[in-house]
Parts: structure tokens; C-alpha cells; sequence
């Protein structure tokens, strides 16, 4: 039997209808999502955590969460269908990017489907995780990690070229808290819009801050990797590639990497 006096591993606080449940340390928030959206039926639950230790990137890659970051996940029960949870990556990564260009000045852009870089280099990512019933979404947990007060030197070097952080980029640390706040406004802004059907200028603003539209790219997945100009973001968040042949391609997983000559 469960101890109802017994008090929970986080401490709550409450934002703009958020319940932020906010860990020391644990596993991977995006688990624990997985856990708490499953013991309730309420969304706009964040799981936030000081450190991960086994921090989950794509492709079941690791995520590195040291102390300094910001490492959450957020339970939302949006209207979607499955294929349109990528909806939630979109509005999850146009947030981020608002709130870097709006707080620190910073040039952010969007790399589809889920990158954040700064001077070309990634400062945040996110990993969207969906349960689905009845061809809905029942739960969505969209993860998000920012390298906020990080040395670079602590990330290993083969990383050190390719990733950023705020302290690096910024030379100094910034407000955590005011970081987050301004970050659940902007997605709370976006997440609204997007249950009350305005996904069209959602998507416009999201292009307008994505840098690879329109450039030579490389798309690998597991199965392939594929070349081609990168021509547009459908009304589902799929990319449209043009292969080399003139083929267009949509894709649906994959990473880009940009091929400036
Ligand atoms: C990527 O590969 O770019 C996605 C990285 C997502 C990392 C975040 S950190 C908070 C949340 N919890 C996890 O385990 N992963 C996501």
C-alpha cells in the first residue's frame, strides 16, 4: 500500500498552469514522464531534474546532463494524430529559439527536425515521445535539453566542435529560472495556438527561423543517407527533400547536416 504521508522525490512549483515537478537528479526525464503521465489523466506536467544520468538523445543515442543545463520533459494530451506529434517538436523547437533570441540576442536557428544551433553549433535538443490509442495520442512527452551553464571543455572532444553552450557563447552564466519561465510562456503561447488549429502561421514562423531551407544538405537515417536541396517543411513538419536526380523525397526521421561548399 502506498504511504499517503510519505513525501515525494521533488519539490513543485507552479507556473502559468504548469506543475513543474523539479528532481535533483535522475535517470531521464523523459522516462519518468512516461511513468507520471501514466498514473494521471492532467497534462502541462514538466518533469525537470538538476542532472540526468542517463540522459536520452535521438536515435538512442546518450544525452550528456551535467549540472548547469536545462534537462525537462513536458506531458501534454494534445488533440493529434500520431504522424502530427511532430507538430510538438516544431512548436517545442520555435520556443526555444524565440526565447534565445529574445533573452540573450543570440542568432538561434532551427535545424529540422529538432535541433537548436548557435554559430552553426547545437545548443539544444529535443526528443518528442508519443503513446498512442485509437490512432490518437493519448500522451505526449516532449523532452528538451538547453546547455545553458556548461564549460565546453567538459564535453568530450570529438563534441567540442560541434556543440555549444550558453556560458561559452554568452561568457557569462545566465538565470536558469528566468530562462525556463520565458521558455514555458513562448511554448504555452504555442501550444494554445496549435489546439486551437492555427498550425499554418505556426509553421510560418518556424521556417522563417529555420536556417537549412533552401541549402544542400545530407539526410541520414538509419537505413539511408540521401543528398539533395532541402526545399520546404510540409503542412505535417515532414521535410521535402529534391534528390540530385530531381525526385522529391518527404521525409520523416532523419538528421541534416548542411553542405556549405
Ligand atoms: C537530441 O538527440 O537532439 C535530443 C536530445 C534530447 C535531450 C533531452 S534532455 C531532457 C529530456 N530527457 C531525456 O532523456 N532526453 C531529453
Amino acid at each position: 500500500m502506498t504511504n499517503p504521508n510519505k513525501k515525494p522525490p521533488y519539490r513543485t512549483h507552479n507556473f502559468l498552469g504548469y506543475k513543474i515537478h523539479h528532481y535533483d537528479h535522475i535517470v531521464s526525464t523523459n522516462e519518468i514522464a512516461k511513468e507520471t503521465a501514466k498514473k494521471t489523466k492532467d497534462e502541462r506536467i514538466v518533469i525537470l531534474a538538476d542532472t540526468q544520468t542517463e540522459g536520452k538523445g535521438r536515435l538512442g543515442r546518450l544525452w550528456l546532463s551535467p549540472k548547469g543545463g536545462i534537462w525537462l520533459s513536458i506531458i501534454l494530451r494534445p488533440k493529434l494524430s500520431p504522424k502530427e506529434a511532430l507538430k510538438l517538436t516544431l512548436i517545442a523547437s520555435l520556443a526555444i529559439a524565440k526565447t534565445l533570441t529574445s533573452m540573450f540576442e543570440l542568432k538561434a536557428e532551427i535545424k529540422w527536425p529538432n535541433d537548436i544551433l548557435v554559430d552553426g553549433k547545437k545548443i539544444c535538443g529535443i526528443l518528442t515521445e508519443a503513446s498512442t490509442r485509437d490512432y490518437n495520442v493519448e500522451f505526449a512527452v516532449v523532452g528538451i535539453g538547453i546547455n545553458a551553464n556548461i564549460d565546453l571543455a567538459t564535453f568530450p572532444s570529438n563534441l567540442q566542435d560541434i556543440v555549444t553552450t550558453l556560458k561559452h557563447e554568452l561568457g557569462s552564466e545566465v538565470k536558469l529560472k528566468a530562462l525556463l519561465k520565458t521558455f514555458l510562456q513562448s511554448f504555452e503561447r504555442n501550444y494554445t495556438r496549435l489546439q486551437k488549429g492555427w498550425w499554418r502561421p505556426l509553421l510560418q514562423e518556424w521556417k522563417d527561423m529555420a536556417s537549412f531551407l533552401g541549402e544542400q544538405v545530407e539526410v541520414s537515417s538509419s537505413s539511408e543517407v540521401l543528398v539533395g536541396k532541402a526545399l520546404d517543411v510540409d503542412d505535417d513538419g515532414a521535410l521535402i527533400l529534391r534528390l540530385e536526380d530531381g525526385v522529391l523525397k518527404k521525409i520523416v526521421v532523419g538528421d541534416v547536416t548542411v553542405r556549405r561548399l
